[in-house]
């Protein structure tokens, strides 16, 4: 008896070790991502401060004045000259474009990175994989809300919620359910173009017999049919450093607590409604 109470106290240390290891790690990984994509940033900045037009409106003034030039310094000199600067030109141009593919890509593989982490971190958070208690809608949609409300005011997307707190309780995992709700909100500002006139999102909240629903709308770009198939293939994306991570790692999620999730959309420039549904 003495023996497996010694033994169920070596696992659970063993665990709590693993753990600790594990979210270390995590922890490095993620600043050492962060650090990378600061650096990644600032190329991107620098890249945008683009000045190979100067050099070749340079070797476009050159080549008008070439004329000139070989009256002083002789047509050859001259000619060469000429060639030099405008060969210079375009090699800069090209590896330009290289370099901002190039960094394009970096940040891909960085957003990937950061997702896998994010999904890496709940699982961590949560070693008990079925921890599954009583939640309230409301509750979970505020605290969501709250941590992404600095991206809505910096995007001055409106926010309207409508989710009553007579709603039934559901069952279910709380961190991961509020990794769904946060990845399903970031879709919807990803979506929203900044220059638009009515950003909003809403969300509504409401309960029928055996489901209690939650809906998501926004006023992003919305998309077509073909898109509407793929949205739940894992690695689907349409944005230039988006993973396709996203729905997937949703629907998974929502499995696991008999509940389901859509997203449709009447069509490009006319939004998009998430839905999900919980058994209740
Ligand atoms: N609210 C939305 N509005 C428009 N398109 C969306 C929305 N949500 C998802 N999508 C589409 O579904 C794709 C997959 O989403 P997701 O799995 O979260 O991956 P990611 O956000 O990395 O692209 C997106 O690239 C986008 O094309
Ligand atoms: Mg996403």
């Amino acid at each position: 008896m003495g023996n497996r109470v010694e033994e169920a106290l070596l696992d659970k240390a063993l665990a709590q070790e693993k753990y600790l290891i594990a979210s270390n790690i995590l922890h490095d990984i993620g600043n050492a991502v962060i650090g990378l994509s600061s650096y990644v940033t600032r190329i991107r900045r620098l890249l945008e401060q683009d000045n190979s037009e100067n050099l070749q409106n340079l070797a476009g003034f050159l080549k008008s004045q070439n004329d000139s030039i070989a009256t002083a310094i002789g047509p050859t000199k001259a000619d060469a000259i000429v060639k030099l600067v405008s060969g210079i030109a375009q090699t800069q141009k090209a590896n330009q474009l290289d370099i901002s593919n190039a960094n394009l890509e970096l940040q891909k593989i960085i957003n990937h990175i950061q997702d896998i982490l994010n999904i890496q971190r709940q699982y961590i958070n949560n070693p008990d994989t079925s921890e599954k208690r009583e939640i309230a809608l409301k509750g979970l949609i505020n605290d969501c809300i709250a941590m992404l409300l600095a991206s809505f005011k910096k995007r001055g997307i409106h926010i309207s919620i409508d989710v009553p707190d007579t709603l039934p309780l559901f069952i279910g995992d709380r961190t991961k359910l509020m990794q769904v709700i946060l990845n399903v909100l970031k879709n919807s500002i990803e979506a929203i173009d900044i220059y638009a006139s009515d950003k909003f999102v809403s969300l509504n909240g409401s309960a029928s017999r055996n489901w209690l629903t939650l809906e998501i709308r926004d006023s992003g770009r919305g998309f077509d049919e073909e898109t509407s198939k793929k949205l739940f293939t894992r690695g689907f994306t349409t944005k230039k450093t988006g993973t396709g991570l996203g729905l997937d790692h949703c629907r998974t999620i929502l499995e696991a607590h008999d509940a389901c999730i859509d997203v449709s959309s009447e069509g490009p420039g006319r939004g998009a409604l998430t839905r999900i549904k919980f058994t209740v």
